[in-house]
């Protein structure tokens, strides 16, 4: 659901790799600019950076259940906001996302009503309950054709139901896209990073290795299982040299980071404002530099938003009760040129990779993170890499307003999304 637009001509826009070019988008496509019609509309690009739409692999709509919090349309529009063309709607809904069923009223949701392309996860275990599979099978299957599974929000804690969901998935190349926390190391209290700040503030804290455990386990079962595991928004630093030992291995393991943990540390928790309070934890600065590090060198092969919508009455609450989560989509390519490309991490080519090619292989979605050419798919995002602003909270385009940059001079970079041809968002 989104303005249609007829053809437009894209001219002296900067590709990734520094090449200029003109786009010319035509029914949906990218065509040869030459064949463009004298007098069609122009946009004069002098300046910008054309660059494929970008993929999130794991963002929370809140829809079926939780529509005063976010839905489909309000958080894709966020996306398209942020330079995003496909989504990858989170299972953690009410219901949830666990049969075919479910999963196809998300998709039709997102065919009516989207702002961008809507993927479906379906959840691994039935009500995320960590017991029994959920119907991993009819959802591959059904016209939702999901591919990623996961209890995100919940930790698959036993091993072997890990193991036979890897193993099932195996048959249509799924993935398990695992929330990796120790719940028993980490119990359901614990809501900040186990550090010198939980200990003063008073809160119960969770350490890097409840995270790292669950990956290590995960990364075996896969090696035991010949399966792909998918590690979700990774937190530490011992989780990083985890993911490395298993890729050295020759392991089938992705993982992905979130922008807060790139950019944001537990001390701000200290004001015990909960739009700080986030699972994983924001951590400290010693694992915020191994997750850059690590989304560098490829190690993390993506990142992912984890834009988790919450209203506020369920923010207003004592640190340790309120709910945990952030947005995300809309700063997320601010906070990746802030921290990766504005301090020379990351090129540009390399940040593609990482934001639209890596999340639209994982999700095995055929129309997106394609290179800009002509005959591919018109998935489109322009950027100023020179615009900065300061986030305004109020202004987002999601219901929620947990915006943990409201108040924060970052880039703000995006000038026009195009999904499909067309304007999903300008400046
Ligand atoms: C997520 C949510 O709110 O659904 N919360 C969060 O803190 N990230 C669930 C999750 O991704 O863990
Ligand atoms: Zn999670």
């Amino acid at each position: 659901m989104t303005t249609t637009s007829g053809p437009l001509l894209i001219t002296g826009a900067t590709l990734a790799d520094g090449t200029r070019t003109d786009l010319y988008l035509a029914e949906g496509r990218l065509a040869d600019p030459a064949s463009a019609p004298a007098g069609v509309e122009r946009l004069d690009a002098d300046g910008l950076l054309a660059l494929p739409g970008l993929v999130d692999p794991h963002t929370h709509l809140r829809q079926p259940g939780r529509e005063d919090a976010e839905t489909v349309a309000s958080g894709t529009a966020a996306a398209a906001r942020g330079g995003f063309t496909c989504v990858h709607a989170m299972a953690n809904t009410t219901p949830v996302t666990d049969t075919a069923e479910a999963a196809e009223y998300v998709a039709a949701l997102g065919e009516r009503e989207g702002h961008c392309e809507v993927r479906v996860v379906g959840a691994v275990t039935k009500g995320l309950d960590g017991e029994e599979l959920a119907e991993l099978g009819m959802m591959a299957d059904s016209a939702a054709g999901v591919r990623l599974f996961s209890d995100d929000g919940r930790c698959v804690g036993d091993s072997l139901l890990m193991r036979r969901a890897l193993t099932y998935v195996k048959a249509f190349d799924g993935v398990i896209a695992q929330h990796s926390q120790d719940v028993s190391l980490a119990g359901p209290g614990a809501c900040c990073h186990e550090s010198e700040w939980s200990g003063r503030l008073g809160l119960p804290g969770w350490p890097s290795q409840a995270e790292s455990i669950i990956i290590a386990r995960d990364v075996q079962l896969a090696e035991l299982t010949g399966s792909r595991i998918h590690v979700c928004h990774v937190s530490t630093a011992e989780g990083v040299d985890v993911i490395r030992w298993a890729k050295a291995r020759g392991i089938r393991v992705t993982a992905e980071v979130t922008p807060h943990h790139l950019l944001l540390d537990t001390s701000l928790v200290a004001g015990y404002d909960t739009t700080f309070k986030v699972n994983p934890p924001l951590r400290t600065s010693e694992h915020l530099e191994a997750v850059r590090e690590a989304l560098a060198d490829g190690t993390i092969d993506m990142v992912g938003t984890d834009h988790a919508p919450h209203a506020r009455q369920d923010k207003d609450h004592p640190f340790d009760v309120a709910l945990p989560g952030m947005l995300g989509l809309e700063q997320a390519l601010a906070v990746v040129m802030e921290v990766m490309v504005g301090t020379g991490r990351m090129d540009w080519p390399t940040l593609v990779e990482r934001m639209s090619t890596a999340p639209a292989r994982l999700g095995q979605v055929p129309g997106q993170g394609r290179p800009l050419a002509a005959g591919g798919p018109a998935n489109l995002v322009l950027v100023d890499p020179a615009a900065r602003a300061t986030v305004d909270a109020s202004a987002s385009r999601s219901r929620s307003r947990n915006n943990p940059y409201d108040g924060r001079d970052l880039p703000d970079p995006v000038v026009a999304t195009f999904w499909k041809g067309r304007r999903t968002y300008a400046r």
